[in-house]
């Protein structure tokens, strides 16, 4: 997921690195029902069970013994390593207590939030009370998010989730600032996100209440979930950037999907009004749209019903494939949205405008016949719409 760590330390830095949780080392789908019975996130899944306090008296000239990473954007300092000094000694005489690899330093003496600040108390103050969070790390997160993913099945609304709130940009504001979760209005209540906030930020929350905002944002947090979502599911991995800003009131956000989100009833036309504006080529369009490969339409979010591929939960070329080769019949769903039908497979009138426009249908053609190339250009389009007027973000967390 493209993070690499920065390290400082409180006394000197380690190198060496015992494994640490990555989606590599997650167990694969296969695997569900273990997945399923632990616990939803590492270290336990409340704050009692997570949080434990160490007091540290230094005398003597000892050493802390605890080399910690830094990095001046985040909130809380992971512990590295425990070597020697009142550290190793804290976790000698408290067992219950002991500081571990991977748990993280959220508060030292009353100061949170300010890692340089807490490295200061750490040096200056004699006695120390540090509050502890354990597994508090990226790769905790990565884990985490992974396991949620594989266990729940909602790959395909993490990534939806990350399109609606970077894809609201519509060439001048718009940006991914986490507004359709505050409750009120904007884009919390558009139609185009039906489904998000009832769904996919209830699946998030226990994950979201560990790590935001000592570790990350939400924004930052969607656009990791989704590409830990689409490697999951069989995808191209994807590298995240970090350092998008919550806004904290819903009217911060935008207040309309017009000319902003897509509109699943539209033609080829509409299509390149929405997408052009955001700085997306044809190429770009059809590459995106192939995120269809994977999850489905629900009648009591947009009117629409049905998977587009036969495995909803495989990131692969299949949507263009279909589209290309299976023969697609218009009908009306409940709701009375006109859309195509295969099977139990669906296509949206906006995916069938893929095969019917000449121009978007090369594109098609070229991803149904190669895969790698859909991987390398869903990638390249993907990321630049996760950081839609973003400025500069970084390349660690
Ligand atoms: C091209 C214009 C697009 C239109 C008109 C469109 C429309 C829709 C609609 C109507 C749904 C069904 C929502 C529901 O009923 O649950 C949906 C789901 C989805 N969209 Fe799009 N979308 C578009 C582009 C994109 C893009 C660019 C991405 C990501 C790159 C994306 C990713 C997804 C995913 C993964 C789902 C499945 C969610 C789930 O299974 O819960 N879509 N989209």
């Amino acid at each position: 997921m493209g993070n690499s760590q920065c390290c400082k330390s409180v006394d000197t830095s380690p190198d060496e690195a015992e494994a640490m949780p990555t989606l590599e080392t997650w167990p694969a789908a296969g695997t569900l029902k273990t997945l399923i019975e632990v616990p939803a996130v590492s270290g336990g899944n409340t704050v009692e069970e997570r949080m434990y306090k160490v007091n540290l008296v230094k005398s003597g000239g000892q050493k802390l013994g605890l080399d910690v990473d830094y990095m001046a954007e985040r909130g809380v300092l992971p512990i590295l390593e425990i070597k020697g000094g009142l550290a190793e000694q804290w976790n000698k005489d408290n067992p219950s207590r002991k500081m571990n690899r991977g748990d993280s330093v959220v508060e030292v003496n009353g100061v949170r939030g300010n890692v340089a600040l807490m490295l200061e108390r750490c040096k200056a103050d004699a006695i120390l009370e540090l509050t502890v969070c354990k597994c508090l790390t990226y790769g905790h997160l990565v884990a985490d998010l992974a396991k949620l993913i594989l266990a729940k099945g909602c790959g395909p609304i993490m990534i939806r989730l990350s399109f609606s709130d970077a894809g609201v940009f519509n060439g001048k504001d718009g940006c991914p600032n986490a507004a359709l979760r505050l409750q009120g209005g904007g884009e919390h209540s558009l139609g185009a996100n039906s489904g998000l906030p009832q769904v996919a930020i209830p699946l998030l929350q226990q994950i979201a209440e560990k790590y935001v905002p000592s570790l990350i944002s939400h924004a930052d947090l969607w656009a990791l979930a989704a590409n830990v979502a689409i490697q999951a599911m069989g995808g191209p991995e994807i590298p995240t950037h970090f350092g998008r800003f919550d806004v904290k009131t819903h009217d911060q956000g935008v207040q309309s999907a017009e000319g902003r989100l897509p509109d699943g009833d539209k033609d080829a036309q509409h299509l390149r009004d929405i997408f052009h504006l955001k700085g997306f080529t044809d190429k770009d369009i059809v590459a995106l749209s192939g995120a269809h490969t994977v999850g489905a339409c629900h009648s009591e979010r947009s009117g629409f019903e049905g998977p587009w591929t036969e495995d909803k939960l495989k990131f692969d070329n299949s949507y263009f494939k279909d589209l290309l080769n299976k023969t697609w019949t218009l009908e009306t769903t409940k709701s009375g949205k006109k859309q195509y039908k295969n099977g139990k497979t669906t296509m949206l009138p906006t995916d069938m405008a893929l095969v019917d426009d000449p121009k978007f249908k090369e594109h098609v053609t070229r991803y149904a016949n190669d895969q790698q190339a859909f991987f390398e250009d869903y990638t390249e389009a993907w990321t630049r719409l996760q950081e839609l007027g973003c400025g500069q973000l970084r390349d660690t967390l």
